[in-house]
């Protein structure tokens, strides 16, 4: 029996970019929903935006759009960026919807009638300039305690005070920089503390892993607190139906979002809302989350849909924190990625593989360790995996391109196939690690079996042929085998190796079958091995963060993700523009003045061009080698228009080199060019030379 199963992520906020934070907890996700998927169950996985709260009020002020249209923005951001990393959602929603609203106006209603709803007035921080209450976080001052200057009203990051605004020193709100008064105000309760009973036994049910079961036993020893589920106008979220001028506090509907989304999903695809929601549902619900917001997830979510007469989660699963290398991710130290900082870069898949190979079912942090992960995609996906393929597919194409219709090691093909259940398990219990440990050890098993039955030297015999077809035979078999376990981690390799194969990789009872006797499509190399040079920028060298902050500082109105500060500060002049490759500066980093250090940070040099090529597929690029007095660079420029290539042999140009090095479609560039140009390129495009006597090497400043 297909099982019914509702799959979430947490819903990203509406006022910022999505991280390879989010990114581990989409994969995941993604993963564990592909693999239930290949398993024939009815398995349906929703995210949305959050979209309500007040810093997207106020960043949206800031910008002069509405939250709708920051709300608006932002979503495609996401979505394409979910898309890149092949995140299958079956629905994308946002918060800000009528589903959304629908489900939260039905929850109050049912939690207020049956009295889980109490009012009481809160006195709260109070900004007169803006006229509006002030979350703690949007009030600073002195700590009480330490009396370090600057510190948020709920916390102070010096010495970990915890305390409310209305204890710091001179208190200032950062919507206007006035000192906020105090307020009283009548806000809505929801009696959280009733419903422990329940949530004691929901959490016997077993349906919390260990560490969030002993979380949660701290949690109930302190004692559950009426949770604040209102705020006053102005603010961004549902008005609450039967008070005018309050609103629902983000986090009250942004689980309700998950619902919202679903009934987004179910109307399109005229699903049966109520077969999955109703409190006896045999359907199944799981959200996947951070340890960061167990407290909502594991108390008030079951709380909320419990009260309502709705059913629970069947299982919250919470991971750890990413860290790279070792560290937090930090925007001063350079190791804040964004997942467009990622996919500029590199494909999606290695890092897909890395996450699973260090994912758990725990809650431990997980280290995207830059060195290991180019040595473990390298080892792993294109020296085992991939391997075993490209070194078969030869002697079956030369064999014409047909299978063998026996497998000469049927033994050894059933160790691989009998492999689906434990690895399938291993999946289930999100123990990725595990399964691709065990995945790998199968392709080192795969690799031998090749090593040992050597069909290259057999294949110098004629009279050998069927012999090198049936171990080829055997090897594609392998890896088919191992194809399709990875397909969940593999998504987009898995569709290619179907189209090798001759059939989609798409369930995981299908290995318990041999493909045998059918044509092969011609090989295709399935993955490259990675630059150590370009995952090394996918952090930014600390240097380079600081200007690009101030940069992004200097504009509210722009996003500073992508802008790159060498390539802007090479064009600040004006006429001087970067050749190629390089996304445009943005006119805001252009009218921003920079200091000599910042001009000091571009590595200026003289090279000679030793070959110029024109780039098959572009009408705009060459691809220049350059030597730089000894060392040589690969750089694609976009010249073609200007200039011959044969014409500009020999000849000394001017280069930033210390641009990031670049993956375009034809390579990868690792530098660019100077070149001036007129406002809009019509005024033609000139290579800037240097007088007679410079060699290649020198410093340009
Ligand atoms: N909007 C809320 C979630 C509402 S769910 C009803 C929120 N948003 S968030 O954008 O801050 O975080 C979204 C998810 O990303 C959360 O599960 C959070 O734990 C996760 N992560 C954010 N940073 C992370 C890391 N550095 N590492 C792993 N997960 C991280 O919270
Ligand atoms: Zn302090």
């Amino acid at each position: 029996m297909p099982r019914k199963i509702l799959v979430t992520s947490a819903l990203p906020y509406a006022n910022g970019p999505l991280h390879l934070g989010h990114l581990i907890e989409a994969v995941q996700t993604d993963i564990w929903v592909r693999y239930q998927k290949m398993r024939g169950h009815d398995c349906l996985y929703v995210c949305a935006e959050d979209a309500h709260g007040t810093p997207i009020m106020i960043k949206a002020k800031a910008e002069g759009i509405t939250p709708e249209a920051l709300i608006t923005r932002t979503a495609a951001e996401h979505l394409a960026d979910y898309q890149g990393f092949l995140i299958g959602h079956d629905h994308f929603h946002s918060t800000h919807t009528p589903e959304t609203q629908y489900f939260t106006d039905l929850l109050y209603a049912r939690l207020r009638d049956a009295g889980y709803m109490t009012r009481r007035s809160v006195r709260q921080a109070y900004d007169e300039q803006a006229a509006m209450f002030l979350p703690d976080r949007f009030v600073r001052g002195t700590c009480p305690r330490c009396k370090a200057p600057d510190q948020y009203g709920d916390s102070c990051e010096a010495c970990g005070a915890t305390y409310v605004p209305a204890d710091l020193i001179d208190p200032v709100s950062t919507v206007s920089g006035t000192r906020p008064v105090w307020r009283d105000s009548e806000h809505i309760f929801f009696a959280l503390g009733r419903f422990e009973p329940m949530l004691r036994e929901w959490l016997a049910s077993g349906s919390l892993q260990p560490a969030v079961q002993a979380k949660l036993a701290e949690w109930f020893e302190a004692g559950l607190q009426d949770w604040d589920i209102s705020r006053d106008a102005p603010y961004f979220g549902f008005e609450v139906p039967d008070s005018p001028g309050k609103y629902f506090y983000v986090w009250f509907d942004a689980p309700i979002g998950y619902l919202g989304s679903f009934k987004a999903l179910a109307e399109r695809r005229g699903l049966d809302i109520d077969a999955y929601l109703r409190a006896d549902s045999s359907a199944e619900m799981y959200h996947f989350i951070g340890k960061d917001i167990s407290y909502f997830h594991t108390l008030f979510w079951p709380a909320v849909l419990h009260g309502a007469g709705l059913r629970r989660p069947t299982a919250v699963f919470v991971h750890g924190f990413l860290t790279v290398d070792g560290q937090k991710m930090s925007k001063s130290r350079g190791s804040f990625i964004t997942a467009r900082h990622y996919l500029e870069r590199l494909p999606p898949e290695p890092l897909r593989y890395y996450f699973a190979a260090k994912l758990g079912p725990g809650i431990d942090d997980i280290d995207l360790a830059l060195e290991d992960f180019t040595a473990r995609i390298n080892s792993d996906i294109v020296g085992k995996l991939v391997n075993i393929a490209s070194r078969c597919a030869g002697f079956i194409e030369r064999g014409g391109g047909q299978l063998a219709t026996d497998l000469p090691d049927p033994a050894l093909y059933a160790e691989f196939s009998a492999a689906a259940e434990r690895i399938g398990a291993a999946f289930e219990g999100r123990d990725y690690s595990t399964a691709i440990r065990d995945i790998m050890q199968l392709a080192d098993k795969a690799n031998q079996y090749v090593d040992q039955h050597k069909p290259w030297a057999l294949a110098k015999d004629p009279a050998k042929a069927d012999e090198v077809r049936a171990i080829a035979t055997q090897g594609i078999n392998l890896f088919r085998v191992l194809m399709t376990y990875l397909a969940p981690v593999l998504p987009a390799m898995a569709d290619a190796a179907g189209r090798f194969l001759g059939t989609p990789l798409e369930r995981w009872e299908d290995v318990q079958n041999p493909l045998l006797g059918s044509a092969l499509a011609r090989y295709e190399p399935l993955a490259t091995r990675l630059d150590p040079k370009i995952v090394a920028t996918l952090i930014a060298a600390p240097a380079d963060a600081a200007p690009a902050a101030k940069a992004a500082a200097a504009t509210t109105a722009r996003r500073a993700a992508g802008g790159n500060v060498t390539a802007a500060a090479a064009s600040a002049g004006g006429a001087a523009k970067a050749g190629a490759g390089a996304p445009a500066a943005t006119p805001a980093a252009a009218a921003a003045s920079i200091g000599i250090d910042d001009f000091a940070r571009l590595d200026l040099r003289v090279a000679q061009v030793v070959a110029a090529t024109a780039v098959e597929g572009s009408d705009k690029l060459l691809r220049l080698t350059l030597d730089l007095g000894g060392e040589q660079r690969n750089v694609f420029s976009g010249i073609r228009s200007a200039y011959r290539p044969e014409d500009l042999v020999g000849r000394h140009v001017v280069m930033i080199a210390n641009l990031a090095p670049r993956k375009m479609r034809f390579g990868i560039s690792e530098g660019m060019v100077l070149c001036a140009s007129g406002k809009d390129d019509t005024g033609g495009l000139f290579l800037l030379s240097a007088d007679a006597g410079v060699r290649p090497g020198m410093k340009v400043s």
